[in-house]
């Protein structure tokens, strides 16, 4: 099976990522941070060791600015709710996952206002000067980005926003599900205040592990959502409002967290830009054999957006006629091709691109282990299937 749903979790991953499950699942299994036993204070050294090397990925002020989580839902759920209270106005975009759009949605019944902006459907970025408008006609508390789409991969000009931010006193949240991991960024230098990453995507870490950065400082304006025992000052019967333990009760993932070292630690060997490098040639390869199919019902979405190196790693694509979760299927079953088709929980950006009706898109997403055969064979898959749909 040639696996092309990255996006949605990576697989497969490093050997060192299984060889670090196995070994903390037999011969640790202690919990973190609760006990001072030597298997404890091993896992507790894994835990740190992974927070470490997550700050220095991302360019981050210190690894205490990173608190866990189990996904980036979590991480985006932890923010909004924590931060977003009665009266209070936020920008987002047309482009968002539903685990931004939908406690959005819940907030509204708490009095929170959000307003969508729309992107443009022909190159997939949203205009900054519709942010600056909203910035300088209304008082916005936050702005909510997605770093790329998960739909289109079309990465936005997350610095230009956050200028934008300072400039109106407005606070910068942005979802990198797509980009970490594949995209090498500095949190500092993009100047955002709060950043949500799953570690299972990008990353390369197992399923259910997350993660939320909280720029120094403001950890203090997002109220705790959950609260509960969090292996430190555990004589009080208060949540400590410090990073990141105000945001991490209970047992942590620690089998999770033992893999998402081990990945983080071979993405640093490795070297993120190389990754990066590795990503893009095949997206050029599939992009560039999708776009020279000549078929009038294929439609490729945003494509040059990879040319223009703005893309993190992630083409739609539909075939006028057949409904894009039955094109998928067929890719499953004759041609051997995992990817995912359909909304990808992204409804409003299929509204914007006209793709409600075929059924949503089918994407593909390579990761790093994506060889150059399977792109060909996964065009090849597609020339076949506009040939038998003429
Ligand atoms: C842009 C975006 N945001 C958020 C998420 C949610 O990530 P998770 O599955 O880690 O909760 C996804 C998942 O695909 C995504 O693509």
């Amino acid at each position: 099976m040639i696996y092309m749903d990255n996006a949605a979790t990576s697989y497969p991953k490093p050997d060192c990522v299984y060889d670090a499950v196995d070994d903390y699942m037999r011969n640790s299994g202690a919990s973190i941070g609760r006990s001072h036993s030597a298997a404890a204070d091993a896992a507790f050294g894994i835990v740190s060791q992974c927070r470490q090397q997550l700050a220095l990925l991302m360019d981050a002020e210190s690894a205490s600015n990173v608190a866990f989580t189990f996904n980036c839902t979590d991480s985006l759920n932890l923010l909004l709710r924590g931060i977003l209270k009665r009266g209070m106005q936020v920008v987002s975009t047309q482009l968002e996952h539903n685990s931004v759009l939908r406690p959005l949605n819940d907030l509204t019944e708490s009095g929170v206002s959000h307003k969508l902006l729309e992107f443009d459907s022909q190159t997939g970025l949203i205009d900054c000067k519709d942010i600056e408008r909203e910035l300088t006609q209304s008082s916005v508390d936050l702005v909510v980005l997605s770093h790329a789409s998960n739909v289109t991969g079309v990465v936005q000009p997350v610095k230009e926003v956050a200028a934008l931010c300072r400039a109106h006193g407005a606070l910068l949240l942005l979802d990198a599900a797509q980009t970490a991991g594949h995209l090498p960024f500095s949190v500092r230098e993009m100047d955002v205040d709060f950043l949500a990453a799953a570690g299972h995507k990008g990353l390369l870490g197992p399923l259910g592990t997350g993660l939320l950065y909280v720029r120094p400082g403001l950890e203090e304006r997002v109220a705790h959502v959950r609260s509960g025992g969090t292996g430190t000052v555990s004589e009080s019967a208060q949540q400590p409002t410090q990073m990141p333990s105000r945001f991490e009760s209970g047992n942590p993932n620690g089998p999770g967290l033992a893999g998402l070292a081990a990945a983080v630690t071979w993405m640093s060997d490795q070297t993120i830009s190389q990754v990066h490098d590795l990503i893009q040639e095949r997206l050029s390869q599939l992009c560039n054999g999708l776009t020279a199919i000549d078929s009038d019902r294929l439609h490729v979405f945003c494509s040059d957006s990879v040319s223009a190196g703005r893309n993190c790693g992630v083409l739609s694509f539909v075939l006028e006629g057949i409904d894009s979760r039955e094109v998928a299927a067929i890719l499953e079953q004759s041609f051997q091709i995992a990817c995912r088709a359909g909304f990808h929980c992204a409804p409003l950006t299929h509204q914007r691109l006209g793709t409600i009706e075929s059924g949503g898109t089918i994407r593909f997403s390579p990761g790093l282990f994506t060889t150059e055969q399977d792109i060909n064979w996964a065009v090849e898959a597609v020339q076949q299937l506009c040939e038998f749909a003429e």
